[in-house]
This record gives structure tokens, sequence and C-alpha cells, in this order.
């Protein structure tokens, strides 16, 4: 018996003209051609003489049911979809109906992905271009993912500052999903953000509306539209709307030169291995600036600012700000050296409020894996099992103390020396910068260790 073939196409937004060769080839190719009646209707011209299968919106599985009993009897099979048929398409469930019936690679059903421009693509291209830098798809459809799935996906988007495309934006049923996102996007980005809502691009009833986060959900959106939102540096000109690719970090638009201290071809100086450099830089021209205003600067986690900090060497300090790491295994250590701190301020901080304990440091012990707090007016307790790193951190002579720090760069506490007067005591002191240099010096001690085992094994 001839073998069967899956051919899962992709026509893009729906004018031919957009439509890729190998889509037509293998919608020529078919047999038989399934789809959502309203992707047949777009590629009519293409079907005479081919068994046609139409199926409603809701009959996703059974189009992928559909085509493989259909394969299974030897045909040819095209499933079509608008679109990127792999975004929010049928390629995926299709893959898992093969797979629940045991198909494998070897069988005698071959499947091929024919790729097509992808909604975001095609309305991007109708607004300017929107898309230049980094930029994610969220669809609010919540037929199928839970609502707080979609929720922090638009968090973190927004957060990370990501131009967002979102699919499935609003339909008769489902009108609340689009005002929730506005209101999550607004929480970290400006209501003047451009936003685009493209209806049916490429298509007969094509509309285009230009407007800004605060107004997007007072628009007109319904499930053919596809709703682009753009990034911080986003902006509208002559109607467009174009996202900056960022060669205006690195060169002057003018005169195309590379800015003072950039290098075409090269990294930025705030790149990877460079910007630790800037931070650095920062602290030394604005010595008024603390360790949280210099996270902010940077919009980065503190435990960068303060790995920024070690790194510091002569002529390249930070400022007048010191750092040490501790290793995790000398916790114990640490905190065991802390109790001859005298009195000190635990701070824990939220982002709307600020807890600041005073205590006397004998008062720190260790039950399992929690390091306490306590004495009669307050408990704090610290999760040891969340600290990834701890540092000794003292800044111009003001400021002595240890910042416990999680995986993700995010303090978890501070302690603080207290002050007696206007100085710090000179014992608590001398065992806060002993305890310092000792620990320092362990994890010195302990490269230099491996880098000796490395060489002696030659
Ligand atoms: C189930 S998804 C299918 C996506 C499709 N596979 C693709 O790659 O474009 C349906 C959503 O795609 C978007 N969409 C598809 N075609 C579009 C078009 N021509 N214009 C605007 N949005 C479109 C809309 O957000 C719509 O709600």
């Amino acid at each position: 018996m001839k073998k069967g073939k899956i051919l899962l196409v992709g026509f893009g937004p729906g004018a031919p003209e957009h439509m890729s060769q190998r889509a037509r080839d293998a919608i020529a190719e078919a047999d038989v051609v399934i789809g959502y009646s309203t992707y047949i209707k777009l590629v009519q011209d293409l079907l005479d003489g081919k068994e046609v299968i139409r199926k409603g919106m809701t009959e996703e599985l059974d189009r992928s049911i559909e085509a493989y009993e259909q394969a299974r009897q030897g045909k040819t099979v095209a499933l079509v979809s608008s679109g990127d048929i792999g975004v929010y398409g049928m390629a995926g469930p299709t893959y898992e109906v093969l797979f629940q019936s045991g198909w494998t690679r070897d069988s005698d059903i071959t499947v091929e992905v024919v790729p097509g421009a992808t909604a975001l693509n095609a309305c991007a291209a109708l607004v300017g271009a929107p898309l230049t830098h980094d930029f994610c798809s969220i669809s609010l459809s919540d037929l199928l993912t839970p609502w707080p799935t979609i929720a922090r996906r638009l968090e973190a988007a927004a957060r990370g500052d990501f131009v967002i495309a979102l699919y499935n934006p609003k339909s008769g049923r489902r009108t609340g999903q689009i005002v929730e996102a506005q209101r999550i996007l607004l929480l970290h980005r400006r209501p003047d953000t451009p936003v685009a809502i493209v209806k049916s691009g490429y298509r007969r009833r094509q509309a285009i509306q230009m407007t800004t986060l605060a107004q997007m959900a007072d628009c007109e959106i319904g499930m053919l539209c596809t709703v682009l939102i753009g990034n911080s540096s986003t902006f509208v000109r002559e109607g467009l709307m174009v996202t900056p690719r960022g060669y205006a970090n690195k060169y002057d638009t003018l005169t195309g030169e590379a800015k003072h201290g950039e290098q075409a071809g090269r990294s930025l100086t705030m790149g990877l291995t460079g910007w630790h450099a800037c931070v650095r830089r920062h602290l030394r021209e604005t010595p008024e600036a603390n360790l949280r205003d210099a996270a902010a600067h940077f919009d980065a986690p503190l435990g960068e600012i303060l790995a920024a900090v070690v790194e510091a060497q002569p002529g390249d300090e930070a400022g007048a700000m010191q750092a040490r790491l501790v290793a995790t295994e000398h916790l114990d250590t640490l905190f065991t050296a802390a109790q001859n701190w005298g009195q000190i301020r635990a701070v824990v901080r939220s982002e709307a409020a600020i807890a600041e304990i005073l205590l006397q440091a004998k008062d720190l012990t260790r039950k399992g894996q929690w390091l306490n707090l306590v004495n009669e007016h307050c408990h704090l307790h610290v999760d040891t099992g969340r600290i990834a790193s701890a540092w000794f951190f003292s800044h111009d002579g003001q400021q002595h103390g240890v910042y416990l720090i999680d995986a993700n760069g995010g303090l978890i506490a501070s302690l603080l020396l207290v002050k007696v007067g206007d100085h710090f005591n000179q014992q608590t002191l001398d065992s806060f910068r002993k305890a310092s240099e000792q620990l320092g010096q362990l994890i010195d001690t302990g490269e230099d260790i491996e880098a000796e085992e490395e060489c002696s094994d030659e």
C-alpha cells in the first residue's frame, strides 16, 4: 500500500501572495485537505479535485485524528492552518495524536511541517517595525490555559521589557482578559506605550488601530485581531510603530562613528564582560549612591552590584565601597563570628515595607537550616537554604555589614553593625574586619588549592 503522508501547512496570514511556494505545492500534492471552515475558504482556489473536510472551531483534535485516519489509508493529507501551523496551531496536537497511536519516525506515515508567516510577523509588517528587538507572544485564551499561568507570563514579559504580541485577545465570551492584561502591563509599562491592533491582516476586512496602552482595552478588539504592545523604547512616527534595534547605544546616528569606548563588532561596554566595570565607574562618579540606588540605576539585582564591587582593583575601585564574598560552606563560621559584633541591625525589605530589628548579636542562633534572630520583642527566622551567597560589605567607613543574597541576586536580609554614638565600637569593628579577611582568605585559599591540584596533574 502507498505510504501515507501528513503535511501540516501554515499558509500565512491569508493573502495568496504571502503564501510560501512550499505551502502551495503541499496543498497541490494532497489527496485530502482538512481544516477549519474559515481556513478552507482562504485556500479555496487551490482545492479543485480534492477531497475537502471542513471542521468547526472546537473540533481541533478531530482535525488531527481525521488527518491520521486518512494517512493510514495511504493518502497524502494536508492539514491547513492560517499563519504558521506550529504557532497556536495544529502541529502540536497532531504530533500528540500520532504519538498516542504509537507512531514513530520510521512508521508508514511521513510527516512534514510547512512553515508560514505567523500573525505577529504579518501584523508587524503592516504597522512598521515593532519587533526589531526582543519580543514574545502570549495568547489570552484561557480555554486551555489557566489564567494564573497567563497572568504570570504577562507580568514576566512586562517586567522583562519585551515587545508583546497578544494572540486571541478577545472574543464574544472572553471580554475581561484584555482588560486584566492591560492592568498587569500598566504595572510595569508607561500608559503612553504605543499599541497597534491589527484585525484580519492581509485579508479582505483588514483594519488597523494605533493607540496606547492606556486606551487599548477601550478599542474595538475581536478574535480576528492581534495586539502588538511596544517596549519602553518603541515610538510612533508617521503613523508607524518602530522599536529601535539598539544601534544608538553604540553609534552616533548622524556620523555612523562608534561612540566613545565602543567598538564595531564587539560587545557593548555594558555587555556581559564589561558592565560590572560600568557599575564601578558609576559608583566612583556617584559617591552618594548606596547599593540599592546602584541596583535601581542599572535595573539589576543587588547581588550583581555586590559582585561588581568585589571585582574592584587598584585604579578600578567601586567608589568607597568594598565587598568580600563568603562561600556558602562558610556560613556557619560567618554566623558564629557575627555573634561577637555587639548590637546589630537586621534589615529585611519587601518592595513596600522595611523591617529593621535591633538586637544583640549574641542572640543570633542556628537551628537546623534556620538562622534565628530572636529577642523578647521580635523574631526573625532566615531560611539559610535560600542563601546563595553572603557578602561582607563596607561603605566609606560609615556602613559595615553582611548581605545575604538569594539565587536570583535578591536581598534576603542584611546584618549591619550599629554605631555607638558617632562611632563603631573599635573591638566590634576589629572583629568584623578579622572575620571578613579570614573568610575571604578561605575562598582564596580554596581557589589556590584547586589551581595547584590542576598543575600537579601534568
Ligand atoms: C488560534 S490563533 C492561530 C495563529 C496562527 N496559527 C498564526 O500563526 O498566525 C488565532 C489568533 O491568531 C491571530 N491571527 C491569525 N491570523 C490573523 C490575521 N490575519 N490578522 C490578525 N490576527 C490574526 C489572532 O490573534 C487570532 O485570535
